[in-house]
């Protein structure tokens, strides 16, 4: 097992990383405190996981709420059932609330631990490959409201994340493979070990290895927590976690949430970042090439069908991206990790994005 610290001034917590540690009953119970335990998870994760972890907390009064599998699930209706149960049940604030899933339950329980008597604790137990590398690190939690995904949300940190890498042997392969995608950035981000493990050991990859899994998960998390502990609540560094975000997140807008999974989108939008760095002379195309052949190799995406309007890409882009001075804020990747730039020349942009038009 690999541990790594979260050094946070207020809330300093551990995320743990290992083969199995969902069957670990002392590690589980040191953080599962108060007399009761209430499981969140979907119908999905829930039959393969929660009757193992149930019999860990065996000293515990354990109860379980299953919330129905999907983003749209991450709603206010859930929410509510959430707190339904807790209100209805006289939970207390030093009781614990376990996420069990992927992102969605995550993001969802872990709201919901922070509305609750205004914070009770919380216990990030993620399945999903995104949800192992990115969503369970850093104390984001939302819901979706009608008019917008993550419009309802608190910054909260856990507890404590306990990451077990067999999970994954269950995860869908297209999900597993976005969430390599997901990984691919922190490569990008100037981890090299994570480059070099990526590179170097794609048929341990693809076989869910767990030995492999755990130093690639682990020096993952490792980046987001150093990131996250200089900028915890995103007034600056932070911002460089979403390199290919913004042109992934115009595709996902542009295809209802429906076509892409996010892995897939950032993917694509990496490689739209790494061509614009290229013609802005940031780095050699031997980077994007290398890259490209990286996100290639694992099925990701490497252009976009179905074909789209580069202007409506544009638009939905500046939405959330534009600032006054009518530029665009990317991040950007140069020779020692990234930047974030302010992008003004359209046109440039435009023929980057066109490019990616199958
Ligand atoms: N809080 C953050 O910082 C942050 C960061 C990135 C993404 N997110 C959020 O995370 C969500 C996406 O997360 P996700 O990709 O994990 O989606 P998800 O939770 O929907 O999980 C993907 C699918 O895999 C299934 N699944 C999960 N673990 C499994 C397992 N071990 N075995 C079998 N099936 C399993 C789920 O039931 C689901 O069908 C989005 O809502 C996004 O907004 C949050
Ligand atoms: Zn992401």
């Amino acid at each position: 097992m690999r541990q790594l610290q979260l050094p946070l001034k207020d809330n300093p917590y551990t995320i743990h990383i290992g083969e199995n540690l969902l069957n670990d009953e002392t590690l589980l119970s040191s953080f599962c405190i108060g007399g009761n335990v209430l499981i969140v998870s979907n119908n999905v994760v829930a039959p393969l996981y929660i009757d193992k972890l149930n019999e860990k907390l065996g000293d515990k009064t354990v109860h379980q709420l299953i919330i129905r599998d999907g983003e749209v699930n991450k709603s206010q209706s859930s929410y509510f059932k959430i707190l339904d149960y807790l209100i209805g049940n006289n939970f207390r604030r030093n009781d614990t609330l376990v996420a069990l899933g992927g992102g969605v339950i995550g993001d969802l329980a872990g709201f919901a631990a922070a509305s609750y008597q205004r914070g009770m604790n919380l216990v990030q137990l993620p399945t999903s490959l995104l949800a192992q590398v990115d969503s369970s690190v850093g104390g984001k939690t939302a819901i979706n409201h009608p008019q917008g995904k993550n419009m309802i949300g608190a910054f909260y940190q856990p507890k404590a994340v306990v990451i077990d890498t067999l999970t994954l042997k269950s995860l869908p392969e297209r999900e597993y493979l976005s969430g390599i995608g997901e990984i691919i950035k922190y490569a990008l981000l100037g981890e090299k070990d994570i480059l070099s493990i990526l590179e170097n050991n794609f048929e341990s990859l693809m076989a869910r290895d767990s030995k492999v899994l755990e130093a690639l998960i682990y020096f993952s998390c490792r980046k987001k927590a150093q990131v996250v502990a200089n900028d915890e609540k995103e007034q600056g560094e932070r911002a460089l976690l979403n390199l290919g975000h913004t042109f992934g997140h115009a595709l996902e807008t542009l295809t209802n949430y429906s076509y892409y999974l996010h892995g897939e989108a950032v993917a694509i939008g990496m490689l739209m970042a790494l061509k614009l760095s290229v013609h802005k002379g940031l780095i050699s195309a031997d980077i994007e090439n290398r890259y490209f052949q990286l996100i290639a190799s694992f099925n990701l995406p490497v252009s976009v069908i179905p074909s789209f309007d580069t202007n409506e890409f544009l638009a939905v882009m500046a939405k959330d991206k534009k600032n006054q001075s009518k530029a665009y804020r990317l991040v950007l990747v140069n020779d020692s990790g990234c930047i974030i730039q302010e992008e003004t020349d359209e046109a440039l942009l435009t023929s980057v994005i066109e490019s990616f038009n199958a």
